[in-house]
């Protein structure tokens, strides 16, 4: 009887233990993220795979991966695809990230559009919460603050969630440290719930919208600049050397690339030329 009594009280193996990520499901949703985002999954992500799908596995109310795969097979998995890519992307970011390239913007950029054009297209590539697109805005309006100038940014990503985020525009006190002082004494505000929020004059330059940058593009070009940063280094070579090409089709001669910190243009970018810290402009 004790050990019956003893047994009661613990609780059930799976609600101890979340089911493990088997060899095959695993490779059946390596291959569908592949397919959909151009993410690879290479083997030894399969830990951080099972951790981001186990709350998928609780809302839906599945015994395990197999199950999970099933659904995403079946007639009704298109619903799924896209709470599991939004499961499956990396969304870290900040305000003013790897600032050099702010200082390019500021310094050679901007500047120069504005002698040499009415109008300004900027197109963030794997926005995520928003961050990137903003500290551009700000760099943008605190460098030509005139408000007649046609400038505009584009922001997108794959992931729902994050757009959600982006859109929202409201970010805790500390993520704002980042932004340079004078900007965000401007261009930020206390937000009634707590926390900040940007401002109308910096929300007014941009346009929030999923994409996926595996699909088509509705945009008709020429762009002045892409920020496409931190976001290929999830994709093969050959995705890379696809998504660059298509990058410089996009933008006008002279335009601009700019890249994450560790990613490059060497061995799957050509027709551009390089002019900083993985920053790129397309030859004339
Ligand atoms: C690490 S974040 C980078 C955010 C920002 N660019 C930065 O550097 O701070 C990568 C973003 O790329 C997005 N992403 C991944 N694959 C994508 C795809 N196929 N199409 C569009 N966005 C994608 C993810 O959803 C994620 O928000």
């Amino acid at each position: 009887m004790p050990a019956l009594a003893s047994q009661a009280r613990q609780p059930s193996q799976s609600a101890m233990s979340p089911p493990a990520l088997d060899a095959n499901s695993f490779r059946a949703l390596a291959t569908l993220v592949k397919a959909h985002t151009g993410i690879v999954l290479s083997d030894h992500k399969r830990d951080l795979v099972q951790g981001r799908l186990a709350r998928r596995l609780r809302a839906l109310s599945l015994p395990d991966y197999a199950a999970y795969c099933a659904l995403l097979a079946s007639s009704s998995g298109e619903q799924e695809l896209g709470p599991m890519i939004n499961a499956m992307t990396t969304n870290v970011t900040r305000f003013f990230r790897e600032p050099y390239h702010f200082e390019i913007l500021r310094q050679t950029v901007l500047p120069q559009a504005r002698a040499t054009g009415s109008r300004f297209r900027l197109w963030s590539a794997g926005c995520s919460t928003g961050e990137e697109p903003y500290s551009i805005a700000m760099t943008l309006v605190d460098t030509i603050p005139d408000p007649r100038w046609d400038a505009r940014i584009l922001a997108t990503d794959i992931d729902s969630d994050v757009l959600a985020r982006a859109r929202a525009g409201h970010y805790d006190e500390e993520g704002a440290q980042t932004i340079p002082a004078p900007l965000r004494r401007r261009f930020v505000a206390a937000a009634s719930g707590g926390g900040i929020e940007i401002r109308p004059e910096i929300r007014a330059r941009l346009a929030f919208k999923q994409l996926n940058l595996m699909a088509d593009w509705p945009m008709q070009g020429p762009l002045d600049v892409i920020f496409c940063r931190n976001v290929v280094i999830y994709f093969d070579k050959e995705t890379q050397a696809r998504t660059f090409t298509r990058f410089a089709q996009l933008l006008r001669p002279g335009g601009w690339l700019f890249l994450g910190h560790s990613e490059t243009l060497h061995g799957v970018g050509q027709g551009f030329s390089q002019e900083g810290r993985t920053a790129y402009r397309k030859r004339a």
